[in-house]
């Protein structure tokens, strides 16, 4: 027979804990005996244990248990009617302790509890809030913010846990996306430069999540996507901050270092100690590499790019631009848009992905006014074609022009509406 993972085993016998603190009286023998057993399960595992409920998932450090205990589940929604979203235990937890917690956590009083090696956490996540609508989505969108600043410094400083509190901001991304609130809205203002690296991460990362969404991936990999996309840009802070935020632009030896970015970034994520996903360290490193292989890091022969990348590269490229800096006249969403036009004409960003983001900003839809490569201007036609990027546009002067048939024709840029 097949030995049960050393984890699993704890998550059952902590289950078996709360459900027999349920069923008995405190200082029951069968309380105390759960107790031990789980004490020894954690201690067979050999490592703090972290768990949390984030949606209908269990997530135990950073993966989603495929069949949780039911008891374990009970117990988290224990928990979370006491305001916390997950707790970490040490392995060398003592059963007085965690049954004192469990204690704690049955009566939902955990406002005060200490006990040494068991802490239990709020992650200050609100996801499915209210409902759609401008308010509503800045405020989620706000809400996200300080559990993005603590997961990244988290992951900057290789502290573990960092994965986890990173992982919860993806879900409730995704929460968000699923009840149709209109997270991408508050994104789409322009910004300051304040607190750039994670309005950027979050930013990135919500624009990639809802593109991975509508592409209809599984929700895994929709999840690994958004995690990866807000782990982006870890390795800048490797960066000096002198050159992280100087004002104007960067000279050549200041940019040879900020490309060392992805570098870092992919070293960082191989070197953490929690167990992350591979693509993760992939889409660091690969985010500014084009389509063509072009971009840095530089490399030797054109390396094949993963489609993740790719699409983290268009929600990146996105919110790069529209990124207000001093020494740069701010771009407004469609100009914006037109840029990353050129750069997938020029090989450099993912078409497909370039396509599906056109249709959650609402650009190129049908009644769009364009101007063609020839100068001519235009508005794309109702019918819908076979490629959002290539549409069948009618010219001023009558002419119906599908540019998915054309090769020397296409939208240069994008006028007002
Ligand atoms: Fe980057
Ligand atoms: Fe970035």
């Amino acid at each position: 027979m097949r030995r049960r993972d050393p984890v699993d085993q704890f998550l059952r016998d902590l289950g078996n804990l709360f459900r027999a603190r349920r069923m008995y009286p405190s200082g029951n023998e069968q309380v105390t005996r759960a107790a031990r057993k789980a004490v020894d399960a954690l201690a067979a595992v050999g490592d703090q244990v972290r768990i949390a409920r984030i949606g209908d998932d269990l997530v135990v450090e950073d993966r989603i248990v495929p069949d949780p205990p039911a008891a374990v589940l009970a117990l988290l929604d224990a928990l979370s009617s006491a305001g916390r979203e997950g707790a970490q235990f040490d392995p060398d937890t003592r059963p007085g302790d965690l049954s004192a917690w469990v204690e704690r956590v049955v009566a939902g009083q955990l406002d005060g509890f200490a006990a040494a090696g068991i802490r239990t956490g709020s992650l200050h996540l609100t996801a499915n809030q209210g409902s759609a609508g401008m308010v509503d989505a800045a405020a989620g969108y706000l809400s996200l913010m300080p559990g993005v600043r603590d997961a990244l410094s988290d992951l900057a400083e290789e502290r573990s846990g960092g994965l986890v509190r990173a992982r919860e901001i993806v879900r409730a991304i995704a929460g968000q996306l699923a009840t149709g609130e209109m997270l991408m809205n508050p994104i789409r203002g322009l910004k300051t430069h304040d607190d750039y690296t994670f309005t950027h991460a979050l930013n990135v990362c919500v624009i990639a999540s809802a593109i991975a969404r509508s592409m209809g991936l599984h929700r895994g990999l929709t999840d690994t996507v958004g995690l990866a996309a807000l782990c982006h840009d870890v390795g800048k802070e490797k960066i000096p901050p002198e050159i992280l935020n100087k004002e104007g632009a960067l000279d050549a030896r200041e940019k040879a270092i900020m490309d060392q970015h992805p570098l870092h970034g992919a070293a960082l994520l191989l070197r953490l100690p929690d167990r992350i996903d591979p693509l993760l360290p992939v889409v660091a490193y690969q985010h500014h590499l084009g389509t063509d292989g072009s971009g840095y890091p530089a490399r030797p022969s054109a390396p094949r790019i993963h489609p993740a990348s790719l699409l983290v590269a268009v929600a990146d490229t996105y919110d790069a631009l529209r990124t207000v800096r001093s020494y740069q006249r701010p771009v407004s969403e469609r100009e914006a848009f037109a840029i990353m036009l050129r750069r997938w004409r020029q090989g450099k960003l993912h078409g497909e992905f370039l396509g599906v983001f056109a249709d959650l900003l609402g650009v190129l839809q049908p009644g769009d006014p364009v101007t063609l490569s020839d100068g001519r201007d235009a508005f794309v036609a109702p019918v819908r074609g076979p490629d959002p990027l290539r549409p069948t546009v009618r010219t001023r002067d009558g002419e119906t022009v599908p540019l998915a048939t054309c090769t020397d024709l296409w939208v240069e840029t994008l006028g007002e509406p």
